[in-house]
């Protein structure tokens, strides 16, 4: 197999084919082409759309102001639950009509998590022929030689892998913030939660090495990044695979001594692998941000084990102690699926009594979607649509109504905040983020944004404060 820095290298020689293919279309067209990235699914998409973005800008192409003008459209699918998939068939279908009736030469492409799956490919040739390429998540840095074969061949193009040991990251990239970015510290995923399809669309786990990442954050902190996110589907595993294995704990450390980073977060977090030892680390860091993701998923044992999580609601509740206890105000936020296949009545009311317990900041509340391929979907006693509908709206109520509560407790601190934008409504006003990432709008100007400036916690208004400097 090839390195994976030839890789890069043969990648970057498509990056200049197709950049003199691009210069022709621009004189013919009297103006430079365009692109846009509609991005679906979580933050690891997020990251891989920055990628595509940094390889498009280089090839050549600038952001369309409107997706239904681009030249090129490129669809980064998420399959975590049907109605991810629902979304990005919609979004096709008004995309073909588009193409149709003002945009003839729109070039389409699909990737992502979606396209890893067969059906879902075939379903594209069948019933979505207007589409010139699709890959998948395993060969990503393959863009720029995907859309050259674009150009010299015919038909459809469709390149996915089943999986991959290569990690190419030395490609171009484009960031969304100048002040914050996320960073992959492993792919993949080997937990195998028997609802979720992610281990089939994103491979194994593999960790990169502590050194390359710490290099990125490096470059980052060089490039005025104040925020990093470490991104990963189970980041307290991350390591374990290395020929020098290490842990998550460690790898935090060596971020916190990086020069101009300020704040560090992370996602996702596994609960059955979350380490005293990260603990540890979480209470003696200043950097760290005070707010933990922890998956719950279920209350109720026999639900948890036969979604294969390996902990129980008591393991569960004890790690929020100990995180609480090492690190005071941390704000804690989850996910939570209902009406997984033979949840009872009382298995939910666990459910219900684990988030009265720790009283979540805020949660992500989902109702099962049966992934085909999962151990889960074969599950006999699949919860019929009425009941799990009626569950959810309990659970939603009641995680309102305690994030209600939760929410105003620090009205009247003076904390700070690191300055994202300006508020969308009211222009002499910045919206920015505290540690524990609730949102504060304050007084500021366009030039403070990507600062962290200590603001007065005024008055809170629900999900968000209004703040004044001091
Ligand atoms: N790796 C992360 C989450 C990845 S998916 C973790 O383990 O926490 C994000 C969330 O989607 C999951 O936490 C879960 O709550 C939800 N999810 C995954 N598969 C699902 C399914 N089949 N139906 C409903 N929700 C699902
Ligand atoms: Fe899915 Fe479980 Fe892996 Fe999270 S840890 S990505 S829920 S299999
Ligand atoms: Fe979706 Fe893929 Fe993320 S399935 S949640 S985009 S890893």
């Amino acid at each position: 197999m090839r390195s994976d820095r030839e890789e890069a290298l043969r990648q970057r020689e498509y990056i200049r084919l197709t950049q003199e293919i691009l210069k022709k279309q621009e004189l013919e067209k009297g103006r430079k082409l365009t692109f846009h990235i509609e991005t679906f699914g979580c933050q690891m998409n997020a990251r891989d759309s920055e990628k595509f973005a940094g390889i498009l800008t280089e090839i050549g192409y600038e952001k369309a102001d409107r997706e239904e003008d681009a030249d090129l459209v490129l669809y980064n699918t998420c399959t975590v639950r049907e109605n991810a998939n629902l979304k990005v068939y919609g979004h096709l279908g008004k995309l073909y009509h588009e193409k149709k009736t003002s945009n003839p030469d729109m070039k389409i492409a699909i990737c992502g998590c979606m396209m890893q799956e067969p059906d879902e490919v075939a379903l594209v040739r069948q019933k979505y022929s207007f589409v010139r390429l699709v890959f998948g998540t395993h060969n990503l840095f393959k863009l720029a030689e995907l859309l050259y074969r674009t150009e010299t061949e015919k038909g459809m193009i469709v390149d996915v892998w089943e999986g991959t040991d290569e990690i190419v990251e030395d490609l171009p990239a484009i960031r969304k913030y100048p002040f914050k970015a996320g960073v992959n510290i492993m792919f993949g995923c080997n937990n195998f939660c028997s609802y979720c399809i992610v281990p089939y669309v994103r491979g194994r786990e593999r960790s990169r090495e502590p050194e390359e990442i710490l290099e990125e954050i490096r470059g980052l902190a060089h490039d005025g990044v104040r925020e990093v996110m470490l991104l990963g589907q189970n980041v307290n595993s991350y390591g374990k695979g290395l020929e020098r294995p290490t842990s998550f704990a460690a790898l935090l450390e060596e971020v916190e001594k990086i020069g101009g980073i300020e704040r560090i977060r992370f996602m996702t977090s596994h609960p059955k692998d979350l380490s005293d030892e990260l603990i540890a680390v979480m209470g003696r860091s200043k950097k760290i941000c005070n707010h933990f993701h922890l998956p719950l998923q279920s209350g109720s044992d026999p639900v948890l084990k036969r979604m294969n999580r390996h902990y129980t609601k008591a393991q569960y509740l004890a790690l929020v102690e100990k995180l609480r206890a090492a690190v005071p105000d941390i704000s804690v936020t989850t996910d939570i699926i209902v009406g997984f296949p033979g949840e009872t009545e009382s298995d939910f009311e666990e459910t219900l009594d684990v988030v009265r317990r720790v009283r979540f900041q805020s949660a992500f509340t989902f109702l099962y979607s049966k992934r085909t391929g999962t151990p889960a979907a074969s599950f006999e006693d699949q919860v019929s649509e009425e009941v799990a509908k009626a569950r959810f709206d309990r659970l939603l109520k009641l995680v309102q109504e305690i994030a209600a509560e939760e929410s105003g407790k620090l009205t009247g601190k003076v904390l700070p905040v690191l300055a994202e934008e300006i508020n969308q409504q009211d222009h002499a006003l910045l919206t920015g983020r505290l540690t524990d990432n609730s949102v504060v709008h304050f007084p500021g100007t366009e030039k403070e944004i990507g600062s962290i400036l200590q603001v007065r916690l005024d008055e809170c208004k629900g999900f968000y404060y209004l703040g004044s400097r001091v």
